[in-house]
């Protein structure tokens, strides 16, 4: 599986620790950074060029991480055709795949250990969407998206790396 990682700097560690699991188990990486632990860096920027690469077919899954997970989830979630779950354990990163057909996992470096971060991981690929009542729930929350947009600059392999694009490459002192 083609699987996009970033993160903001709270949760590069943890992310250094997932992408080394998928690379050993055979899944192919795309990582859109930040580089590194010691650089303070936003992470609306990260979640929303993983979302991207998602939506955009880069990545046929997303793995986000920060602080908490939570901050850039709700970055993720802006754009169109992104549903991003902030889990905490196996249990939710599951149901997150069972009942939401969640495209994006979000973890939070601060909270979860890398233990059950890489369960919960492991849960999100390999869980499938269950269907049925859920459609139609899916169905409503797409409903209330805006249009996409076909712009380059927010769209496409370019726009989804935040090291390359020039958009959005506003990195915090
Ligand atoms: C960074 O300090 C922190 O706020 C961020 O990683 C995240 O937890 C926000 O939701």
């Amino acid at each position: 599986m083609r699987i996009a990682l970033a993160s903001d700097h709270a949760g590069y560690v943890l992310k250094t620790v997932v992408a080394e699991h998928l690379v050993a188990a055979g899944h192919d990486v795309l990582d859109l950074g930040t580089d590194s632990a010691d650089v303070s860096v936003d992470y609306p920027v990260y979640g929303l060029a993983a979302a991207r690469a998602v939506v955009g077919g880069q990545a046929d899954r997303g793995v986000c991480f920060c602080g908490t997970g939570i901050g850039i989830g709700i970055a993720a979630n802006k754009v169109p055709g992104t549903r991003a779950a902030t889990a905490h354990d196996v249990t939710t990163a599951r149901l997150a795949r069972q009942h939401n057909d969640a495209n994006l996992l979000c973890l939070g470096g601060r909270v979860t250990g890398p233990a059950v971060a890489l369960d919960a991981v492991d849960a999100f690929l390999a869980t499938a969407f269950e269907g049925g009542r859920h459609v139609t729930r899916i169905a409503q929350i797409a409903a209330a998206e805006g249009p996409r947009t076909a712009d380059p600059r927010t769209e496409g392999p370019r726009a989804a790396d935040p090291r390359t694009a020039d958009q959005e490459r506003q990195p915090t002192p």
